[in-house]
């Protein structure tokens, strides 16, 4: 039984709690058992009789469970630096994309790599991201938008699964933006969707969830309904890009279909969260991709106040989000999005797992739960996010296993 003590503080989300309140004990000791915890508290009450042959030194570091990005588009062909300047220099995402660039730029980039062009540069990724102390990844579709190229993500994904230690949760977001094959034919790609690609993921088990991004450019409330309630019945799960740009009452339609998440939600009304709130859908918020699009940060305290749970994750992806730095996205909550650093840990762990339907088996330090973890170079979770360093993970452990640094 693998025990790590000389831990200065251990903070943990514990499962029940208000958002932000944490169990935090100094000088703590952790217990774990293959993949699972066993025993958590002050290091001078680890019970007696333990089998000491593996005992690992955390240096008085500082414990948190293993962060969880719940919404990334991690696999992409190509990049799009061009598009950062031209939306720094004023254009809009909108007026992008309406010529052409935006995501069909990706899609055209992404169909053109190969599988294992993308696989390689999803493990890459994925290596990166786990030596910043996550342990769980949301990785979605939607830069292929064909039935090959959207199988072939997902088809990347599970293969990815396989390769590397971290948890890896599929959705499918063929309901990205429409390709423009079909931009005279909307109804023809909906009925590609609907008809061929939801019944084929579903069919293979390729994703947990279905996604889709509802905005003016994308699709609109209807159509997502139309595609969210087919995809329930093939037994997806289903998540919505909403109310990015402009208010489209996405958060009350998340809440209207069930949806375990409603993401993005800067421009979120208060009827939505209200909705969200009755409906108990995880408000997923991304920081990065509010910076990147110059939009109004959203104020997360009008979720918090109405009993919305909020996660906070990258969104990484080529266009608005091209970084996978969870504990950046973690500072820019707290100073764009006006959480608690408290509120913040407990959102990029526990909520994020809400998020991903896994909040029993992982996103807390309790027992019984899975042995992900990190180690922090920093005295408190306060000072590790206002302080901010390229990396202050020092290790990290998933289902009970070292997959980065040293202890
Ligand atoms: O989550 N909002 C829609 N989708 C992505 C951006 C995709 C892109 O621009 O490539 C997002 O921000
Ligand atoms: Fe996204």
């Amino acid at each position: 039984m693998p025990i790590l003590k000389n831990i200065a503080l251990l903070a943990t989300p514990r499962t029940g709690a208000r958002q932000g309140d944490l169990l935090q004990i100094k000088g703590a000791a952790i217990v774990w058992e293959r993949d699972k915890i066993t025993w958590i508290g002050p290091e001078r009450e680890l019970p007696t009789g333990l089998n000491m042959a593996e005992v690992f030194d955390a240096h008085g570091a500082l414990l948190i469970p293993g962060l969880i990005d719940c919404h990334t588009h991690l696999a992409f062909g190509g990049w799009r630096a061009e598009e950062f300047a031209q939306r720094n220099a004023g254009r809009t995402y909108l007026e992008i994309a309406q010529q052409g660039g935006g995501i069909m730029s990706t899609v055209r980039a992404t169909r053109d790599a190969s599988f294992d062009t993308l696989l390689s540069l999803c493990c890459a990724r994925i290596q990166a991201m786990s030596h910043l102390g996550v342990t769980t990844i949301e990785a979605k579709s939607g830069y292929g938008l064909s039935v090959a190229d959207e199988i072939k993500i997902l088809e990347v994904y599970a293969a990815a699964r396989s390769r590397t230690a971290l948890t890896v949760v599929s959705t499918f977001l063929g309901a990205h933006t429409i390709p423009g094959e079909y931009h005279n034919n909307r109804a023809g790609y909906l009925e590609l969707v609907i008809e061929q690609m939801i019944p084929e993921v579903a069919r293979r088990g390729l994703a947990s969830f279905c996604d889709c991004f509802v905005e003016m450019g994308a699709y609109s409330v209807e159509e997502a309904r139309t595609i969210l309630t087919a995809a329930r019945t093939f037994g997806l799960e289903l998540k919505l890009h909403v109310d990015q740009l402009s208010d489209g009452m996405g958060g009350k339609l998340a809440a209207d279909l069930k949806a375990i998440s409603a993401d993005h939600l800067e421009h979120v009304s208060d009827t939505s969260i209200a909705a969200m709130a009755r409906a108990d859908v995880v408000g997923v918020i991304l920081p990065i991709a509010t910076l990147y699009t110059h939009e109004q940060p959203l104020d997360a305290r009008r979720l918090i106040a109405k009993g919305v749970s909020v996660a906070v994750a990258t969104d990484f992806n080529p266009g608005t989000a091209p970084s996978y730095h969870l504990p950046f996205a973690m500072l820019l909550a707290c100073s764009m999005n006006r959480m608690s650093p408290l509120e913040v840990l407990d959102g990029a762990t526990r909520m994020a797992a809400r998020a991903l339907k896994l909040g029993g088996v992982r996103g807390t330090l309790e027992v019984g739960k899975q042995a992900d973890f990190a180690l922090i170079d920093a005295p408190s979770i306060e000072q590790w996010l206002y302080h901010f360093v390229p990396n202050a993970c020092l290790a990290t452990i998933k289902d009970g296993s070292l997959v980065y640094g040293r202890i």
